[in-house]
């Protein structure tokens, strides 16, 4: 599904080295931690899966896919097959929950019952009852949730999450955690880059670990431990 073929990247202004030949492949209903410290590379990878920013050398596919030769009028194709979650979670402050994900069914031109659609994922993610509450009215925790269910209301096959639990409590964060292991369980593709040791270690996955750009560990059972 993901494919990064010897892929460096070099902001140009700055002339960082945010990557260095980063060679690896996610398949189809993996579920995958990206980890490392701060400035280790772990957004500008999420970045270029979206096409956000391009690589400067090396590769990047997604369903065998080169998003280089991606035509600029396929790319809202490629971004309504890949839910994103940020770590400030993004929500419109001036919708309610459910109007948040009528919003985002809307810009990637989904008919039918927006609604009804949105009421599901909400229940999914255990939050209908919240559905007319504005980001306000929730907590850090709900918000993520809502957030969560704002990335799958398309269906995406492919969930990227930026430090999805940054700003959480640990027993939030493992709430966040389990609802994001649910939907693996049920077919999505999940990709977390965090630092966080804890949610690393807690929930046992597949495991890169980024240093300086470079991808030096691929450990198949996880945890954080360098
Ligand atoms: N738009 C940009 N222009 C220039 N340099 C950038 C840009 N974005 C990131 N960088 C640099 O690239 C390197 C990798 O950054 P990146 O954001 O990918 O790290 P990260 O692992 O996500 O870090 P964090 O855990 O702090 O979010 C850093 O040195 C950063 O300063
Ligand atoms: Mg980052």
């Amino acid at each position: 599904m993901i494919r990064f073929e010897n892929v460096s990247k070099v902001y140009p202004r700055t002339h960082t080295h945010a990557l260095r030949t980063v060679d690896v492949r996610i398949r189809k209903g993996e579920f995958v931690y990206i980890t490392g410290h701060s400035g280790a590379g772990k957004s500008t990878l999420l970045s270029l899966l979206l096409r956000r920013t391009a690589p400067s050398e090396g590769r990047v596919l997604v369903n065998g896919q080169d998003l280089a030769r991606l035509p600029e009028r396929k790319l809202p194709l490629l971004r309504r097959a890949i839910g994103m979650v940020f770590q400030d979670h993004r929500l419109l402050a001036s919708l309610s929950a459910e109007e948040n994900l009528t919003f985002a069914l809307r810009a990637t031109g989904t008919r039918g019952d927006l609604q009804q659609r949105a009421l599901q994922v909400l229940r999914q993610v255990g939050l209908a009852h919240k559905r007319k509450a504005y980001p306000i009215e929730l907590s850090l925790g709900e918000q993520q949730r809502v957030a969560i269910a704002r990335a799958m209301v398309t269906n995406p096959p492919l969930l990227l999450c930026d430090e999805p639990t940054g700003n959480l409590d640990p027993d939030t964060s493992w709430e966040v955690l389990e609802l994001l292991s649910d939907l693996n369980i049920r077919g999505t593709t999940v990709v977390i880059a965090t630092h966080s040791r804890e949610l690393v270690d807690r929930l046992r996955r597949r495991t890169l670990v980024l240093r300086g750009g470079e991808l030096v560990r691929d450990d198949d059972a996880g945890g954080y431990a360098l």
